[in-house]
């Protein structure tokens, strides 16, 4: 048994940090040998919710749970942490772009970054929940300048599982075996879910499926399945995306298999012609705790399209993010 790391969930009294708790705890993350501490912040008023979550920690009688601190201090909660779970912020409802909470949110992750660049490990490996996810893990590196670039991710898992899982009902089989799906791009509407390199049975995916399904109905049902649950539940998705912040770090902490990668959230390095210093979702393998993005893949026309639709749109919002950090 190692010793234990310190883990970070923002917006703990929230309904993602609900479930993703559980499966952080319960060792599903990190590995069924390590043992955690969390530090749980959330903003003052929500002190005695999140005293509940607590009870309920200590009432799991998880084994790997050494110590949980709930705090609304961002300098407690982030002393010396090895991994971060930004989830706190603001969630859109119903007839909202996830792009309207900018404004709102951005200032949170300026606070985050800042903190986390003053208390954090500087290996600390970052994943942004709270939307607009993207801009905002854009926002928290830049105001963690010694912390590495590459250590800030934005959350595109939610929509790579949705992908999967249209694909996978569609041809009528087991999702385990529906592979490398990428989601590039902005999580917004903007975002271009494409099978082109996908597999199913060890078969492309388009050899199994109408390429006009694959570029409209399959594209645009992820892109607005994240409205489709606001619109049904009246709140936004929290146990998928609980889900998927697990699968993201658990992913990064422990690598994936050789031949599959994943879709993340990372601050561009220029690859496929995607301008610099933005935080776009491109398919990544990881080894050693390092992703790496995948090279090489074609791109043709209509996807191309659709890459710059959504650059544009970060490009937009990171101007916006800017000018609100800046108090202009
Ligand atoms: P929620 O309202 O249930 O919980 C958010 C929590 O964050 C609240 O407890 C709130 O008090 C707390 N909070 C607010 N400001 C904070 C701050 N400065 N520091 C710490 N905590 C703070 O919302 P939720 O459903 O858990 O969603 C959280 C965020 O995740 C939203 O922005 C939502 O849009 C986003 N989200 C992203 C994805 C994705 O795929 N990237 C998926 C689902 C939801
Ligand atoms: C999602 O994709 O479900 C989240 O980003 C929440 C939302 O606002 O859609």
């Amino acid at each position: 048994m190692s010793e234990p790391i310190r883990v970070v969930v923002t917006g703990a009294a929230g309904q993602i940090a609900y479930s993703l708790l559980y499966i952080i705890a319960n060792g599903e993350v990190f590995g069924k040998d390590q043992k955690l501490v969390l530090t749980l912040l959330d903003i003052p008023p929500m002190m005695g919710v999140l005293e509940g979550v607590v009870m309920e920690l200590h009432d799991c009688a998880f084994p790997l749970l050494t110590e949980v601190i709930p705090t609304a201090d961002p300098a407690v909660a982030f002393k010396d942490v090895s991994a971060a779970f930004l989830v706190g912020a603001m969630p859109r409802r119903e007839g909202m772009e996830r792009k309207d909470l900018l404004s709102a949110n951005v200032k949170i992750f300026k606070v985050q970054g800042e903190a986390l660049n003053n208390h954090a490990k500087k290996d600390v490996k970052v994943l942004v929940v709270g939307n607009p996810a993207n801009t905002n893990a854009l926002i928290c590196s830049h105001f963690a300048p010694s912390i590495p670039k590459e250590n800030f991710t934005a959350m595109t898992r939610l929509d790579q599982n949705r992908a999967r899982a249209q694909i996978a009902q569609r041809l009528g089989t087991d999702i385990s075996n529906v592979k490398n799906l990428i989601i590039w791009g902005n999580h917004s509407a903007t975002q271009y879910p494409d099978a082109a390199n996908g597999t199913a049975n060890g078969k492309p995916v388009t050899d199994l499926v109408e390429a006009s399904y694959l570029q409209s109905d399959f594209v645009t049902t992820v892109q607005k399945r994240g409205a489709a649950v606001i619109a049904a539940r009246k709140m936004s998705s929290a146990m998928s995306a609980a889900k998927a912040a697990a699968d993201h770090i658990r992913d990064w902490w422990h690598g994936t298999e050789s031949g599959r990668f994943v879709s993340m959230g990372v601050v561009s390095d220029g690859s496929y012609g995607i301008p610099k210093d933005i935080v776009f979702s491109f398919p990544v393998e990881i080894k050693n705790k390092q992703w790496k993005i995948v090279q090489g893949l074609k791109l043709d026309s209509f996807a191309r399209s659709k890459l710059d639709i959504t650059t544009k749109e970060l490009l937009e919002e990171k101007e916006e993010a800017m000018a609100v950090c800046n108090g202009n």
